[in-house]
């Protein structure tokens, strides 16, 4: 029998499986998209129960499709939204509440209270993330101060909390499993990168008893196996990794100076700082790329809340379009964005700005404004966003960035990557497959299961399709950039 992978990838839009062939190509996808709850203004929520049962029926999809070609799952990867927390009963693995999705800010308040206290440095120092309302621990003190008895339960050591690959596991190894990996345990807000563990004085600081949280281990390691007849087989768990940090390795970003930008409901710009971690004077995360045998490697990151998510919002709850593969004909079809600017600030914005209270605006609207300027204005705000992460980026780090490596389902459309290559002001290379953050997720596991050598390996498979050369003149570039300045000015405040 020959051996394959299956990669698990849950974002937050959408859950994926990827089955990859003895040979590490793509030869099946399924995938099902994850209801988003709004229940107030800036809230996010997830159903735990709904993506568990995403992942189960997906599984099964693909593994009948390796069973019918007489193929073994050697291994599964998995790569999740970071951040979403979730906090369950250890008895019966049930969440005691919806998972608080990363985009939620209801904790804005707390971490503003926090910071005026004089608390950022710290959170800064430990983590290499700013105090913000994004990460997991704000939310995790949020679950413990508002559900009745989760306090109680949390201290006697009755209660687990997870970000969801960390929730995957456990479920798919019958509970037997607590154990998150170094990537998704850097998004806490709790987890020193330095010392690679749990910090006190932070979980002090959240008041969040350490017998809520997971095992950390390295992204290709021993997860466990999965519980008996959950599926046909019991398979082996051997990679796991956050979802931009998969991506990183999917893109064989191996080597100090490169970066990828992974297009998915929001965007996440990551450039690999080697084994040193850089602390960022430009307002982005010192964070992990990966941890592979013990030794961390170091990454910078500016993330876009929103990005796929605004073009979701234009056809889900505006219907402007029918699917998001016209927005690219849209584009094309005119000559300029007409003045218009959109800031998709839907709930706050990301790096550089870090403004948990900025909310989305349209600019310049005339009554010649029709649909394909506001789908225009949609797609260029995802590339000047890139462009200030860019511009952030290269003010941190030490050597020049010579290309950005894009991915995700938005990398597809030709005319934004373009229109990216044109704002950065440099070559934007799209590998032949986009699905780089189940490549990377499979990556992992194809490490731990010795189906995969090395890093050269995955370096040797990725092949860029196309490259994207910039062909803007400087003047038209800067006055767009202008434009853009100008637009964020209008609903944010300066970076403090
Ligand atoms: O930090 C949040 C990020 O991991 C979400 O990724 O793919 O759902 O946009 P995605």
């Amino acid at each position: 029998m020959m051996d394959c992978i299956l990669a698990i990838d849950q974002g937050t839009t959408c859950t994926r499986t990827i089955l990859f062939n003895p040979q590490g190509g793509i030869v099946a996808t399924a995938q099902r998209d994850v209801t988003q709850h709004f229940p107030a203004d800036g809230w996010v929520e997830n159903d735990p129960e709904e993506i568990w049962q995403s992942v189960v029926d997906l599984c099964r999809e693909l593994l009948s499709i390796a069973a019918a070609r007489g193929w073994r799952v050697a291994t599964i990867g998995i790569a999740n939204q970071r951040e979403t927390t979730i906090i369950w009963e250890r008895a019966t693995g049930r969440p005691i509440a919806p998972a608080i999705v990363w985009q939620d800010r209801r904790t804005a308040r707390r971490c503003r209270t926090l910071i005026d206290a004089g608390q950022n440095p710290l959170v800064q120092n430990r983590t290499g993330l700013p105090l913000d309302p994004y990460f997991s621990a704000s939310k995790i003190a949020w679950l413990l101060d508002n559900v009745p008895f989760a306090r109680e339960a949390a201290r006697k050591g009755d209660l687990a909390f997870g970000t969801i690959d960390c929730f995957l596991l456990w479920r798919l190894t019958g509970g037997a499993v607590h154990a998150t990996d170094a990537t998704n345990a850097a998004r806490t807000m709790l987890f020193d990168i330095h010392r690679q563990r749990w910090d006190e004085e932070l979980l002090d600081l959240f008041d969040i008893p350490a017998a809520l949280l997971p095992d950390v281990r390295d992204n290709a390691a021993d997860f466990g196996q999965t519980a008996q007849r959950l599926f046909p087989n019991v398979l082996t768990i051997g990679g796991m990794a956050g979802d931009q940090q998969a991506a990183t390795v999917g893109q064989a970003c191996f080597s100090p100076g490169m970066v990828k930008s992974t297009y998915g409901t929001g965007c996440f710009m990551v450039m690999n700082t080697g084994t040193t971690p850089v602390v960022s004077r430009h307002h982005l995360l010192t964070t992990l790329a990966y941890r592979l045998e013990g030794v961390p490697t170091y990454a910078l990151e500016g993330g876009i809340f929103v990005a796929g998510a605004t073009i979701q919002w234009l056809r889900d709850s505006l219907h402007l379009i029918q699917s998001a593969g016209q927005t690219e004909e849209l584009a094309a079809s005119l000559g300029s964005n007409a003045g218009i600017y959109f800031v998709p600030a839907f709930t706050g914005l990301g790096a550089p700005y870090w403004d948990p209270d900025a909310r989305g605006a349209i600019f310049g609207l005339t009554r010649t404004t029709g649909i394909a300027e506001i789908v225009r204005a949609a797609l260029e705000a995802v590339c000047y966003q890139t462009n200030d992460l860019l511009t952030a980026m290269l003010a941190d780090a030490a050597q020049p960035i010579t290309e950005l490596r894009v991915d995700g389902g938005m990398a597809g459309n030709s005319w934004l990557m373009q229109f990216l290559a044109d704002l950065l002001g440099i070559p934007v290379a799209r590998p032949s497959a986009i699905e780089s953050t189940a490549i990377g997720a499979a990556c992992l596991a194809g490490l731990q299961s010795g189906l995969l050598g090395g890093l050269e390996d995955i370096a040797a498979a990725r092949h860029a399709e196309h490259v994207f050369h910039p062909l803007l003149p400087a003047n038209r570039r800067a006055a767009l950039l202008d434009g853009w300045k100008a637009a964020i000015r209008r609903v944010t405040l300066p970076p403090a």
